[in-house]
């Protein structure tokens, strides 16, 4: 890498944020291509009228993000409708692709206001609060040149066990064993493929971290093993509160040794959340970031190989002060005539209670001895606690590679876990900001991700389910989750059984390509869902694709996401082979040619575009990972002389981390030239 493309400069006394990995020595003087105020607050750039702008990772809207006005801010916010500004990530980088090329991170773990074109159309302009933060400013030739610099600077992406790749199902919550027993029991009877099912809240002994409820879960341990027999990981939820209650020795640890967030007074910090009150750990002082990780330990020792991080950014439904406060002003108007305002005002009070401002500026921290109010650093803290766990399993459990994933994240999390996209609703609109949150995600290094499939809160629609999970069979964390109170949704529930069932069985036979083009875009920090535009340059009908990706280097998918329809219209960047799945072994090939076309695509279809010259390897599938034959492949594509394919694998675990074996098939002829099936000789 040249070493000029990174360029560093620094601001005032920025926190430490650790989101990088490669030391760029700071330049003196100003950046190019940017202009920066006086005051250090706001970095600027005029943008051309073609110019786009990508990044940004977690965020609503499209994939180029010019048009709206984003903030990086870890917030719990379950409605994401078009307006919003921020989600539970904090992925402060963006990239211009126009006239000049070029990427910009600000690493400054405060809100930072991204205004790219919202109140000047022409305008780029990045705000922060205080002049504290790091500015590094990326060239390449191509977005994608930028994203791998962006991506060689912070760090090699986390690598999740190849179980990961199944699908998982979840819900709020499986309560009991037996509510368990008969999620598994529904796929397996059904011969859906299934690899892990979800521990929501419920699992746990009033809401308490490490704990597991006796009544509900009896002998844990050897259900956790019997289930795991049958190839199920069970993946438990951690939340970041702990409850505070006299004889539960979490808590009491974490108090007697000073490892909560305190009050400006010294004390522990105290607000609600789902056990009522609760401290927060300070995973910002290591003692107590290492403190709380080793805990995993208890579930881990019960057999346990994977967790979800919760409620991280912190999520608060209220604090003692902001709760008194609403109820004295809330009595105050009892028997008053309440006017519009003052009722809106009431209505304002109630809802702002959770998540407040205020709150979160009454936290400190102990960062290893520095006093810091938790505004300064609010991004880092989900980011600290799915650390603490990451770096206890190295130490609990070196020879497994466990599985995280957080709610809330910041640049460099990706190094530790992957994340999911939080609290989406089961709407149309969702299926289509999981299609294009995939590659503005993978721009900042996430990779293992993935919505939840069908959608979390709302009921969804039978249609709805089955082309998510067109959709999903893509995403690397497959996983269908819902709220509590939602309507069933796991795939067996729905009607046409059988349209699921192949469906589900095709992401199986898919995932040696998955598995493979992860392991590579993880090790050559590329990105493994690309927009058009990034692999089409020049084309100006590719660079304006918002829902269409570039899947790996061998395919693109065009999912539909509209209601009632009887396809979509494609752009098709080049001339292609057309696969039409019905299932794993029930499919058409046909050649379609450059250009704009538009596809019947039933419910029960998929569509999978293959590049020219190029194949897609499948494996027949299996009911659950493990089962999964790799050793025999077979492709289905016209590649060009001399195309290979490396196959990754799994070979076991070292120091915490899958070893990857990597197998080479040449190509050595077609033997099915209508079907355009071939199977390819190893190396
Ligand atoms: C919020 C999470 O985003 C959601 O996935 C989970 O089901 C609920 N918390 C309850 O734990």
């Amino acid at each position: 890498m040249n070493d000029q493309s990174i360029k560093k400069f620094r601001f005032g006394s920025p926190f430490e944020t650790k989101s990088t990995v490669k030391s760029i020595p700071e330049e003196k003087g100003s950046p190019s291509f940017v202009d920066i105020t006086a005051d250090g607050k706001t970095i600027s750039y005029r943008l051309g009228k073609n110019d786009k702008v990508y990044g940004m990772g977690e965020a609503v809207r499209g994939i180029n993000k010019r048009g709206w006005i984003y903030e990086t801010y870890c917030s719990d916010d379950p409605m994401h409708t078009e307006t919003k500004r921020s989600l539970y990530g904090a992925h402060p980088f963006v990239i211009v692709d126009g006239e000049s090329v070029f990427g910009i991170f600000v690493d400054y773990p405060e809100r930072i206001v991204f205004d790219i074109g919202y109140s000047n159309v022409d305008m780029l302009s990045v705000t922060v609060g205080m002049p504290d933060y790091d500015l590094y400013v990326i060239t390449g030739e191509t977005p994608l040149d930028v994203v791998r610099r962006f991506r060689e600077l912070i760090g090699k992406s986390y690598i999740p066990p190849f179980w990961a790749f199944g699908f998982q199902q979840s819900r709020w919550s499986y309560a009991t064993s037996s509510s368990v027993r008969a999620v598994i029991d529904g796929y397996r009877k059904n011969g859906f493929p299934l690899d892990a099912v979800y521990l929501d809240i419920d699992y746990m002994e009033d809401f308490k971290d490490f704990t597991v409820n006796s009544d509900r879960f009896p002998d844990f341990e050897r259900f956790v093993s019997e289930v795991g027999k049958e190839n199920i990981h069970l993946v438990p939820i951690i939340d970041a509160g702990v409850k505070i209650e006299e004889g539960y020795d979490i808590y009491e640890q974490g108090r007697d040794n000073g490892y909560f967030c305190k009050d400006k007074y010294g004390n522990d910090f105290v607000a609600a959340v789902w056990p009522g009150k609760v401290c927060f750990p300070d995973f910002l002082n290591s003692r107590a970031a290492e403190w709380f990780g080793m805990n995993y330990k208890r579930l881990t020792d019960a057999g346990i190989d994977g967790f979800w991080n919760d409620m991280n950014e912190p999520a608060i439904f209220y604090s003692q002060a902001g709760l008194d406060n609403a109820i004295d002003k809330i009595a105050s108007l009892k028997g008053k005539n309440l006017g519009i305002y003052d009722f809106f005002n009431l209505k304002d009070t109630v809802q702002g209670l959770s998540n407040s401002a205020s709150d979160y500026s009454a936290i400190y921290h102990n960062a290893d001895g520095e006093r810091v109010c938790h505004d300064r650093v609010h991004n880092l803290y989900g980011y600290a606690m799915t650390k603490s766990a990451s770096d206890a399993f190295r130490r609990i459990a070196p020879d497994k590679n466990i599985l995280m994933f957080s709610r809330a994240s910041y640049i460099g999390m990706h190094r530790f876990s992957g994340i999911w996209m939080g609290d989406n609703q089961s709407w149309w609109s969702h299926l289509k900001l999981n299609l294009q949150m995939l590659p503005s995600l993978n721009m900042c290094g996430f990779l293992y991700t993935g919505a939840d499939m069908v959608g979390f809160g709302d009921n969804c629609t039978e249609e709805l389910a089955l082309r998510w999970l067109a959709l999903g069979i893509f995403n690397p964390l497959m996983r269908n989750h819902a709220a509590i109170g939602t309507r069933d949704q796991e795939f067996y529930q729905f009607k046409d059984r059988e349209a699921f069932r192949s469906l589900l069985r095709l992401r199986y036979a898919l995932i040696p390509y998955l598995y493979s083009e992860f392991i590579r875009a993880a090790e050559e920090n590329d990105m493994m869902f690309k927009p058009l535009a990034f692999e089409f340059r020049g084309d100006r009908f590719a660079e304006a694709v918002e829902d269409q990706l570039m899947v790996g280097s061998n395919i693109m998918i065009a999912p539909v996401y509209e209601p009632n329809a009887l396809g979509r219209s494609v752009y098709i960047p080049e001339d292609m082979l057309a696969v039409r799945f019905r299932s794993e072994d029930d499919f058409t090939v046909s050649e379609v040619s450059q250009g704009h076309r538009f596809f019947e695509i039933p419910g029960n279809e998929v569509l999978v575009f293959i590049r020219k010259g190029r194949a897609l390897p499948l494996v027949r599938s299996a009911d659950c990972t493990k089962k999964l034959d790799l050793s025999t492949l077979y492709f289905i594509g016209e590649p060009s002389d001399g195309f290979t394919f490396t196959l990754c694998t799994e070979q076991g675990v070292r120091g915490g981390e899958s070893v990857i074996a990597k197998t080479v098939f040449t190509f050595s002829g077609q033997t099915d030239p209508e079907k355009k099936i071939f199977r390819a000789a190893k190396q």
